[in-house]
């Protein structure tokens, strides 16, 4: 149905710390190749109208997605497949990393709810509570400061974000969108709301062998 929120899916990666043969959004996890998981989770999803997946070179789209081109970096994917979508109706944005297959339409609901909450937001981002302390180390050695762990979420995708905001937060410097490790980044940059939405389940990232070996365990037992 247009008008939804479209889903951007950036799958351009090479995934390099995962030592495989091909692009990593393509390796087998739990039977079936990563990125259909989060397909399947968004097609599930009855507040998106569209699925945009950015592609690296000579990829095929799954069935029913819209294919854009992958970017240099994280950002222009991201630039590169809302560019692509064909819903102009379409005021809200979703944008989710490929290596995150334990995606659900449960998760992708809680964070357009969450925009929706009230208090002014343009953006809604699944993160979860931090259990470890964590401290600043610059040099890779000497400890510079411990941060409060009360105040700190390790962030993740889905990251949900109104359309106009987004557009404007990627327009930016190529050196800005470079330094981007999300979107939520550019969107605080450019003076957006912003809020979190704690993970109703894990939700990793495979970026190691190790990720993807517990990710195919946590998808296989669901
Ligand atoms: O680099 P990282 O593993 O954090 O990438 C997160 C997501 O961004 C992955 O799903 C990856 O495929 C995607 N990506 C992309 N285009 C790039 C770099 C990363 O679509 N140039």
């Amino acid at each position: 149905m247009p008008g939804g929120a479209v889903a951007l899916v950036v799958a351009a990666g090479r995934g390099e710390r995962l030592g495989s043969q091909g692009p990593k959004a393509f390796v087998t996890v739990a039977g079936r190749p990563m990125l259909e998981w989060s397909i399947e989770a968004l097609r599930a999803s009855p507040g998106v109208s569209e699925i945009v997946v950015a592609l690296p070179a000579g990829a095929a789209p799954p069935d029913g997605v819209t294919a854009a081109t992958g970017g240099e970096t994280r950002s222009e994917s991201v630039r590169n497949a809302l560019a692509a979508a064909t819903d102009g109706e379409a005021q809200v944005v979703l944008v989710h990393d490929a290596a995150r297959p334990l995606l659900t339409a449960g998760m992708v609901a809680d964070c357009l709810d969450a925009l929706e909450s009230g208090g002014g937001w343009d953006g809604a981002i699944v993160a979860a509570p931090v259990s470890d302390t964590i401290k600043r180390a610059p040099d890779g050695q000497a400890v510079a400061e411990t941060l409060d762990r009360n105040e700190l979420w390790a962030v993740q995708t889905p990251q949900v974000f109104r359309r106009a905001v987004l557009e404007r937060a990627l327009d930016a410097p190529p050196e800005v969108l470079a330094a981007a490790t999300d979107d939520a980044m550019l969107v605080e940059g450019a003076g957006g709301r912003v809020r979190v939405v704690e993970a109703r389940h894990a939700n990793p990232k495979v970026t190691t062998p190790e990720d993807l070996a517990l990710a195919a365990q946590l998808l296989g037992a669901g």
